[in-house]
């Protein structure tokens, strides 16, 4: 099967899961060597981050905790302007170094706000493991926050493996590229 309909739109299979758990399972053994003895935090993002969560959790063999939330950004009050929060944190994440698990770090832009909400909880430290980039549509500089990504792709629409069109296609083990 390899192309989709999701939605009103036609996917062509661009990544298999092995190809997928391959990269997932190097970026596993990065967080196993550098948080050694750290205790961290990773904070899945929902909803993209299910399934990219799931199975880098499944690699990583350090001593850790996981919760998941979601960021959620809305228009407040004139004096307030856009707010932004973190749904969902239950637990303090002062001076506990966090890692951040996204499922794709398109313009950059949710990360950016996301990383500065976070910030002002004081973590240890705080990076970001992204399975996915798009580097030509990078619009912000993420610095060394963006420690960790999985796959680098070009611009082209993607679904499956837990990121959606219209919020279908999350459930295919498979990633997809938009056709035409
Ligand atoms: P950014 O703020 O532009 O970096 O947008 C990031 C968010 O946009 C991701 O968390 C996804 O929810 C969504 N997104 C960006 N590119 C894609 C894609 O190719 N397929 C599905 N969702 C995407
Ligand atoms: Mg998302």
């Amino acid at each position: 099967m390899n192309v989709i309909q999701v939605s009103d739109k036609k996917f062509s299979l661009s990544m298999s899961e092995k190809e997928i758990l391959t990269q997932v399972k190097r970026v596993a053994s990065e967080i196993n060597r550098d948080y050694e003895g750290k205790d961290p935090l990773f904070l899945g993002m929902l909803n993209g981050a299910f399934m990219f969560a799931a199975d880098l959790m499944k690699e990583v063999n350090v001593p850790c905790r996981i919760s998941f939330v979601k960021f959620s950004s809305y228009q407040g009050t004139e004096t307030t302007g856009n707010v932004q929060e973190v749904i969902g944190l239950k637990e303090s994440i002062k001076g506990r170094h966090v890692i951040i698990v996204e499922d794709i770090v398109d313009t950059g832009f949710t990360m950016q706000k996301t990383l500065a909400t976070l910030e002002k909880s004081e973590p240890a430290s705080l990076k970001v493991c992204a399975l996915l980039c798009k580097p030509s549509k990078l619009q912000v500089d993420l610095g060394d926050a963006l420690k960790y990504v999985a796959l680098n792709i070009p611009d082209d629409f993607i679904v499956g493996y837990g990121l959606d069109y219209d919020g279908y296609g999350r459930n295919f083990r498979d990633i997809y590229t938009i056709v035409g």
